[in-house]
């Protein structure tokens, strides 16, 4: 392949990076010659504070399988800007992309990069005997991830990354495909980012079960475009029972998470909402955001990535279903109270609660939306 004036190089974190200059230029990056998304740099971001504070504490063969790498950006930088990694192995289907990286892994003199040429599952399984599995696995599609043979490509104790793209499908738009791909459908509310999360998690959940594994979050991050989740994989039969509804009511706003169901508003008792089936259990591990938290100044990473962990350490052990400023105001029909007044006030009447990752005016509680009400009424 001839790189011509097409082609450009960035450094993003600690590394040099060949792209297609286009995907500076146009709003929505473009797949030829080769993807790359200048806006995914937070994604990856999170990536390397997460896959270096897991890398810390891992015993065993620590290699990186990106299974869908476009031009290399995520597994340049993992070679390059971790320093425990051993070795790299990405993936794509264009040959393009592939080349840009092999230049870039020369560019920045790394010695741990290898390239393959294949469909994802194919490259995956090549990756899933035991003995062969990686460290850390990720799968970073266009729309909907294929799990399975990321899941058997991932070490036992290993951490397995899915990225999902298809917000109109995960934002109730078309149910049909939701259900088809998620095994769970979605309801429009303010919180449908967590509903989303929490589609992919339950997906996730249940693909793993069949194959005996059980997989459990520990790190959840989003933004306009995307939805990442990063999971622990353990080889033993997943036994446990993680999977429920969300039911919310859009007379009162009354909502809750729970492995059963609720047909009718135990407040103004109108007919819920449903949501689900998906993972009920808790989005983040704590001791591993703790982790995250301690690595991030360590790394060449955007600020905001620490405030960000630190929002999710302060609601890893809240409820479900948030609420935002927004909803709340709209209800009492006034301007929205500051965030930080809201959650003293809701913890100063004994109630529990924090901000969350997922939206700068969103809170968690165990308060009731009547109680809140009243409450943000005083
Ligand atoms: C969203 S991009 C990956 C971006 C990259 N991970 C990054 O951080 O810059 C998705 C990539 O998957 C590749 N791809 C799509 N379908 C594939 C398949 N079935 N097998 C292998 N690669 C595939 C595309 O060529 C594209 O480069
Ligand atoms: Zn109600």
């Amino acid at each position: 392949m001839q790189l011509n004036q097409e082609i450009t190089t960035i450094t993003e974190g600690k590394t040099k990076i060949l792209i297609p200059k286009a995907s500076l230029e146009n709003k929505v990056p473009p797949r030829d010659v080769a993807f790359f998304n200048p806006r995914a740099k937070i994604s990856r971001d999170f990536s390397i504070i997460a896959y270096s504070a897991f890398l810390k504490k891992f015993h065993g063969p620590k290699t990186f399988l990106d299974a869908m790498s476009g031009v290399g950006a995520r597994g340049l930088r993992v070679a390059n800007e971790i320093s425990q990694v051993e070795q790299v192995f990405v993936n794509d289907l264009n040959p393009t992309a592939l080349e840009l990286g092999r230049k870039s892994a020369e560019l920045n003199n790394l010695q741990n990069y290898n390239i393959s040429e294949d469909e994802t599952c194919r490259f995956l399984s090549s990756f899933s005997k035991k003995g062969m599995r990686g460290a850390i696995v990720d799968i970073d599609p266009f729309g909907s991830p294929t799990l399975d043979c990321g899941i058997r490509a991932t070490v036992h104790g290993g951490i397995f990354s899915v990225t999902a793209t298809d917000l109109q499908v995960l934002h109730g738009l078309f149910n049909d495909a939701c259900k088809k791909k998620y095994y769970g459908t979605p309801i429009k509310t303010e919180y449908a980012d967590e509903i989303a999360v929490r589609l992919i998690l339950g997906c996730i959940h249940l693909v793993a079960a069949r194959l005996d594994v059980e997989a459990t979050p520990i790190f959840v991050e989003n933004n306009m475009h995307y939805y990442r989740v990063y999971v622990r994989i353990l080889n033993k039969p997943d036994t446990r029972d993680i999977m429920g509804f969300i039911s919310h009511c859009k007379s009162c706003g009354n909502r809750g998470i729970a492995k059963d169901r609720k047909e009718l508003c135990d407040i103004c008792n109108a007919k819920m909402e449903v949501a689900g089936p998906l993972w009920v259990g808790n989005l983040f591990e704590k001791e591993f955001l703790k982790d995250m938290l301690e690595e991030a100044p360590n790394l060449a990473v955007d600020k905001k990535c620490g405030k960000l962990i630190e929002k999710c350490i302060l609601e890893s052990d809240m409820p479900g279903c948030y609420y935002t400023l927004d909803e709340v105001a709209e209800m009492r029909k006034s301007s929205p109270a500051s965030l930080e007044k809201s959650i003293m006030r809701l913890q100063d009447n004994g109630f529990v609660s924090s901000p969350t990752s997922f939206n700068p005016t969103g809170f968690r509680t165990d308060c009731k939306i009547n109680k809140i009400l009243e409450l943000f009424s005083i």
